[in-house]
């Protein structure tokens, strides 16, 4: 039932529609001509609302020196949001104009001590921390270092926090047993602490270009005809072992959009955004 009404209240459209065919009741709609109960309202999806941000609104990207974190601070700076980066090294090394206007910040989730104010006064969270190596080190990575900013987040009362996780890959998975595992303790933290502002995106390879040093890798020459097939094959999904593995690619700056959007639109859905959800959202103006 309260997933039902919290549908309800993230849809204002549907709120409205309930409103003006019956009476809102504890989930079921209640007709005014017969007293019939009705089925529950079933809402797909929340229609979110595009509007521009109050100049006070402060997001904070951590790793946004990143692949997805730099798309990610661009797209914030064009919709009007100020922005503000913390990773361990710091500054970008892009030298493109809109990356003179985020705040760089230096210091690592694994180390409190060393961003004990960058919460402050911060709006949203979008965190595009994660990455692969030694289990244990996955696991840090991915796992405890985002559970340290989603509990100090909370603490420090952000309305919202976004997390960039990852899509599952069926037997994958096994093979990189920290880096899912730190994902999805991360997942669990979040939707404990953000019930109503927590969002997961969960894109499987995001391609784009990757700006490494000096050099921009076009990753989009794999991931683009990939994306465009898969994403027509949703039905062999379901199809056990190899199933997860056709997964459609997703552009960088598609899961950006919705990243954004989902940090800064108040109606935003809580939950989890699979791939197919990012696609969507990413098409909506
Ligand atoms: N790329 C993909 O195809 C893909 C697919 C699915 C999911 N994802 C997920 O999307 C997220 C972003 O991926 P990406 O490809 O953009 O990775 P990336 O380029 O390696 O970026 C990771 C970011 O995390 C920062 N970071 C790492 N450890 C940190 C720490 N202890 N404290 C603060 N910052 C730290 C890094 O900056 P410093 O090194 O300067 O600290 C960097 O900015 C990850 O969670 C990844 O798992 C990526």
């Amino acid at each position: 039932m309260s997933a039902i009404v919290s549908r309800l209240i993230h849809s204002p459209s549907s709120v409205s529609r309930a409103l003006s065919s019956g009476l809102l009741n504890y989930g079921r709609l209640l007709s005014t001509e017969s007293n019939r109960v009705d089925e529950p309202l079933k809402v797909e999806e929340a229609e979110t609302v595009k509007a521009p941000p109050p100049p006070s609104e402060k997001l904070l990207v951590l790793g946004g020196n990143g692949f997805v974190g730099s798309h990610v601070c661009k797209e914030a700076l064009d919709q009007g949001l100020s922005v503000s980066s913390l990773s361990r090294s710091g500054r970008s090394s892009i030298r493109e104009s809109w990356a003179d206007k985020v705040e760089w910040l230096q210091g690592s989730l694994l180390v409190p001590e060393s961003w004990k104010d960058v919460m402050n006064d911060v709006t949203a969270v979008i965190s595009c921390v994660g990455g692969f190596g030694s289990n244990s080190y996955m696991y840090k990575i991915n796992g405890t270092s985002n559970i340290n900013a989603i509990r100090a987040a909370a603490e420090k009362g952000v309305k919202r926090f976004v997390y960039i996780s990852a899509a599952d890959f069926g037997l994958v998975n096994y093979l990189l047993q920290g880096y899912y595992e730190g994902k999805r303790a991360a997942e669990a933290e979040l939707l404990t602490k953000f019930t109503y502002g927590g969002v997961i995106l969960r894109p499987g390879f995001i391609y784009g270009t990757r700006q490494v040093g000096s050099m921009k890798i076009p990753l989009g020459l794999i991931g683009s005809p990939l994306e465009m097939v898969l994403q027509h094959a949703k039905p062999l999904n379901r199809l056990p072992l190899v199933g997860p593995l056709l997964t459609p690619p997703v552009n960088v700056t598609a899961v950006a959009k919705v990243a954004v959007r989902a940090a800064n639109d108040p109606v935003f859905p809580p939950g989890i955004v699979d791939v197919h959800g990012i696609l969507r959202y990413s098409e909506r103006k």
